[in-house]
């Protein structure tokens, strides 16, 4: 789990995160498809194109289910339990494709808050995404 340290590094990013929170998303989708195209299967139903209303939309909800979850630290498991029904139950996402999400949220973190994204930064939000990662792949069988 999280030090005290770690919980404030996370917490320190996401009133910064919310409001951008489509553009965010959007990139990292784009990010997540062209470097790991094997990702797109899954949104077969979506427009890729970088900047379509289905990545700004879908970005969002990915990096507003984030800035909640950040909000929400000391009860991970409970704000993410429905959304760990819906990948495991529902979409049935290779658990190896959390990383790779993970991976390029970090990278547009640093580049569109390369002041704020330091390396204590980056350590707790690697962190944060992979304990997210951790309860949304945890109810797979
Ligand atoms: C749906 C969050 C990882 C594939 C969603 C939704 C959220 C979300 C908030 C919308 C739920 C709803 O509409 O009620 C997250 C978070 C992740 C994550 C926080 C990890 C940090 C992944 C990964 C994949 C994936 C790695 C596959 C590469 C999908 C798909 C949908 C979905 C296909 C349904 C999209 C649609 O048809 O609208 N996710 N997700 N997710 N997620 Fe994830």
């Amino acid at each position: 789990s999280l030090s005290a340290s770690e919980k404030a590094a996370v917490v320190s990013l996401v009133g910064k995160v919310a409001p951008k929170a489509n553009a965010l998303g959007s990139e990292a989708l784009t990010r997540l498809f062209l470097a790991f195209p094997q990702t797109k299967t899954y949104f077969a139903h979506f427009d890729l194109t970088p900047g379509s209303a289905d990545l700004n939309t879908h970005g969002g909800k990915i990096m507003n289910a984030l800035a909640s979850a950040a909000k929400n630290l000391d009860n991970l498991a409970g704000n993410l339990s429905s959304l760990s029904d819906l990948h495991a139950y529902n979409l049935r996402v290779d658990p190896g494709n959390f990383a790779l999400l993970a991976h390029v949220i970090q990278v547009v973190l640093a580049s569109q808050f390369p002041k704020d994204f330091t390396p204590d930064v980056q350590a707790a939000w690697d962190k944060f995404l992979a304990i997210v990662a951790a309860i949304l792949t945890s109810k797979y069988r």
